[in-house]
C-alpha cells in the first residue's frame, strides 16, 4: 500500500514490576524471588508499541497519573514515535501499575491497578475525535470503563472504521455494545469467561467460538498460546498454526498479537496471512523478558518470517 496504515488506540498504559520467581508466597509467607525487571507495559500502551514497531502510524488515547509513572509512560510513547496529542496527564490518582509475577516456565500472573486508565471516558474519545476520524483501524481493550469502550465501537461504526476489541482482562461486559466491531479477539481465558464455556483444547475453542458468533459477533479470531490462533465466521472456521519458540515470558504476547495484526491486515495482507503473521510476530515476543521491550522491530520480523519461509 502507498503509505502506513494510521492506527489508533484508545486505552491503557501501566507501568509493570514483574518479578521472576520459581513458587509464589502463600498468605502470610516471604519468600526470595530470582530478578525483577521495571518496564512500560499496559494492554493498550503495549498494542500501540506492538504497532509502531511494526511500521504504523499509531496514535494513542489515554490518561495517566501526574507522578514519575505517568511522565515516563508519555517519554515512552513519544520515543516511539507515537503520537501522544490525546494522552492526558490526571491529579489525584495514580498512574495504572501492574505487578506481574512469572514462572520459570514462562507463565504469568498480573494484578492490574487501573488508576488513571479508569477515567478515560466517551468525553475523551470526543475529545479526539477529529484524530480518529483519519485513523484505519480503532483498536480497544477492557482496562479502561466499559462505557467508553462500547463508545468508542459506535464510533467506530459511525465512521466507518475498522474495529478491533480485545476482551481483555476479562470481564462480564455487555456484548450488545460490542457486536459491531469487525474483530473481536479474546485468549482462552477470556472467552470462558464470556462465554461460560470452557476453552481447554482446539475442539473447545471451536465450540466457543460458534457461540460468540450465535451470540452476534461477525468475526471472532482465539488466541490460543501455544496451540495458534483460530478464526471464526459465518464462512467457516480456521486454526492458523503456532510457530516454534523457547518461550521465557509470554507477558504481552496476546498485545504483540492485537498489534501487530492490526498493522498488516492495515497494510492490506490477507486475513489469513494478517494472523499468520501476527501468530509469528507474538511467539517471538516470548523469547525476551518484559513486554515493549519483547517486541521485535520490523526488519527483526521480517527477516525471521523470510528464515522460515513464512511457514510455521
Ligand atoms: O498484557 C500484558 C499487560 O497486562 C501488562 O503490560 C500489564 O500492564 C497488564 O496490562
Amino acid at each position: 500500500m502507498a503509505r502506513s496504515p494510521r492506527i489508533a488506540v484508545i486505552g491503557s498504559a501501566n507501568t509493570d514490576l514483574t518479578t521472576f520467581a520459581d513458587t509464589f508466597p502463600r498468605a502470610g509467607e516471604t519468600i526470595f524471588g530470582n530478578s525483577f525487571d521495571l518496564g512500560f507495559g499496559g494492554k493498550g500502551a503495549n498494542q500501540a508499541v506492538a504497532a509502531r514497531l511494526c511500521g504504523a502510524e499509531v496514535m494513542m488515547i489515554a490518561k495517566v497519573g501526574a507522578d514519575l509513572f505517568g511522565e515516563a509512560t508519555v517519554k515512552n510513547f513519544a520515543s516511539f514515535g507515537i503520537d501522544t496529542t490525546h494522552v492526558r496527564i490526571v491529579e489525584g490518582v495514580s498512574s495504572g501499575v501492574a505487578p506481574i509475577f512469572v514462572e520459570p516456565n514462562g507463565q504469568n500472573r498480573i494484578i492490574v491497578v487501573k488508576g488513571a486508565n479508569d477515567t478515560l471516558k466517551p468525553a475523551d474519545v470526543d475529545a479526539a475525535a477529529d484524530a480518529l476520524r483519519g485513523a484505519d483501524t480503532i483498536v480497544l481493550q477492557f482496562e479502561i470503563p466499559l462505557e467508553t469502550i462500547y463508545y468508542a465501537v459506535q464510533f467506530a461504526r459511525k465512521h466507518k472504521i475498522r474495529c478491533i476489541v480485545n476482551p481483555a482482562p476479562a470481564l462480564p461486559a455487555n456484548l450488545e455494545h460490542l457486536f459491531a466491531a469487525d474483530y473481536f479477539i479474546p485468549n482462552e481465558t477470556e472467552a470462558e469467561v464470556i462465554t461460560g464455556m470452557p476453552v481447554h483444547s482446539v475442539d473447545d475453542a471451536k465450540k466457543c467460538a460458534g457461540e460468540l458468533l450465535s451470540r452476534g459477533f461477525s468475526k471472532v479470531v482465539l488466541t490460543l498460546g501455544a496451540r495458534g490462533s483460530l478464526v471464526a465466521s459465518s464462512q467457516g472456521m480456521e486454526l492458523m498454526a503456532p510457530f516454534a519458540v523457547n518461550p521465557k515470558d509470554t507477558t504481552g504476547a496476546g498485545d504483540a498479537f492485537i498489534g501487530s495484526f492490526s498493522v498488516f491486515l492495515g497494510e492490506g495482507i490477507a486475513e489469513k496471512e494478517a494472523l499468520s503473521r501476527a501468530n509469528l510476530y507474538a511467539a517471538l515476543s516470548t523469547q525476551r523478558v518484559g513486554t515493549q521491550k519483547s517486541f521485535p522491530a520490523r526488519p527483526e520480523f521480517k527477516a525471521e518470517w523470510a528464515r522460515r519461509g513464512g511457514k510455521p
